[in-house]
């Protein structure tokens, strides 16, 4: 295939820390089945970027397995696209070292995840937590990868990346693709149901303020029943009704109609009704997910086969861009 043929490459990591909220998957992961077929998709769960702060084994290990479940539940498939667990392919950390030596002890004390962690987390400021983005940099660049999908917490870690390849190649000569960050074409931005100015989180301290994907119908029933309105009574998108249009979002989002359409359907209405048929609809939506990652983790033969198939095709790919990085920077061969 001739070299513009090629398709470009996208490389995503996902952490192993628990299972998407509604919001990240209408606003991202419900859009990587797709991709697939546009790009070359490389999706891993980086559980060495989890150990830089402190995990129970078994939590981690119990967390990478339901990570990795969960991708393939929400559509990638893992004989398109590589889907691996990041510590099966050795060449992340090994490139790691490599890059780390061209980046600059002041670039990675401006990281300010670093900075937010290491407040966070006082007791335990480790190596591994200041150089976080530098394997982050190596996840990518190890694959060549053109595009990498990332929220707005990522931006300056990719920015990074993009500085180490850059000075890599004019040190030693072209050798790694400057990636891009991947934005999403569409991705309407869900909120809380608990205070609906604010972004809808994994991390929220109220219950019922976040949908889970894995949620069952009777909690998704719950949640919408207590989700916060207004004090007016009309089911319309407007300005300063924030609830009622974060409901119309989901709406919209969970049954591909037009926001027009779905207050033109709930003219009349009441609130009450209005949060039940949401309700339903977001049920229904998510339904093939749960049932499929349920499907999944009673298949733990084929989620073994398929992780390890994944760790296989990762490494071959990688193992490419590393020889050659080791050849420029002047290690000796031995193959
Ligand atoms: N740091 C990312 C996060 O916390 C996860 C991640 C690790 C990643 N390696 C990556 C994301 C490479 C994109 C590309 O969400």
């Amino acid at each position: 295939m001739a070299d513009t043929e090629r398709k470009k490459v996208i490389f995503s990591g996902i952490q192993p820390t628990g299972v998407f909220t509604l919001g990240n998957y209408v606003g991202a992961v419900r859009n990587w089945g797709p991709l697939q077929d546009e790009y070359d998709c490389i999706y891993s769960i980086v559980d060495q970027h989890a150990i830089t702060v402190r995990k129970d084994p078994a939590k981690l290990r119990q967390q990478t397995v339901e990570g990795y479940a969960l991708l393939l539940a929400c559509g990638i498939d893992p004989k398109k696209s590589i889907v691996f667990i990041q510590s099966h392919n050795p060449n992340h950390a090994q490139l790691s070292w490599v890059l780390g030596c061209v980046t600059q002890f002041g670039e990675l004390s401006r990281m300010t995840q670093f900075k937010d962690k290491a407040a966070k987390h006082a007791d335990d400021i480790n190596a591994g937590l200041f150089t976080y983005p530098v394997l982050m940099a190596a996840d990518i660049l190890t694959y060549n990868a053109d595009a990498v999908p990332i929220g707005d917490d990522q931006r300056q870690h990719l920015e990074l990346a993009r500085n180490i390849a850059v000075r890599f190649n004019q040190r030693y000569g072209d050798m790694f693709t400057v990636p891009e960050a991947y934005i999403p074409k569409v991705g309407a931005r869900i909120k809380s149901l608990q205070e609906p100015t604010k972004k809808m989180s994994k991390s929220d301290e109220n219950p019922n303020a976040t949908i889970y994907i894995l949620d069952d119908k009777d909690t998704i029933m719950r949640k919408f029943r207590r989700a916060v309105t207004d004090s007016d009574t009309e089911i319309r998108f407007a300005e300063g009704k924030d609830g009622i249009n974060n409901l119309l979002t989901i709406y919209s989002c969970a049954t591909g109609k037009g926001i027009p359409d779905c207050e033109k359907e709930f003219a009349g209405k009441g609130y009450g009704d209005f949060k039940l048929a949401v309700g339903e609809a977001v049920a229904d939506y998510l339904e093939p997910v749960r049932t499929e990652y349920a499907r999944l983790m009673d298949d733990r033969a084929y989620l073994k086969e398929c992780w390890t198939d994944g760790a296989q095709r990762a490494f071959r790919m990688s193992n490419k861009v590393l020889t050659k990085a080791y050849r420029k920077i002047g290690f000796v061969d031995y193959r």
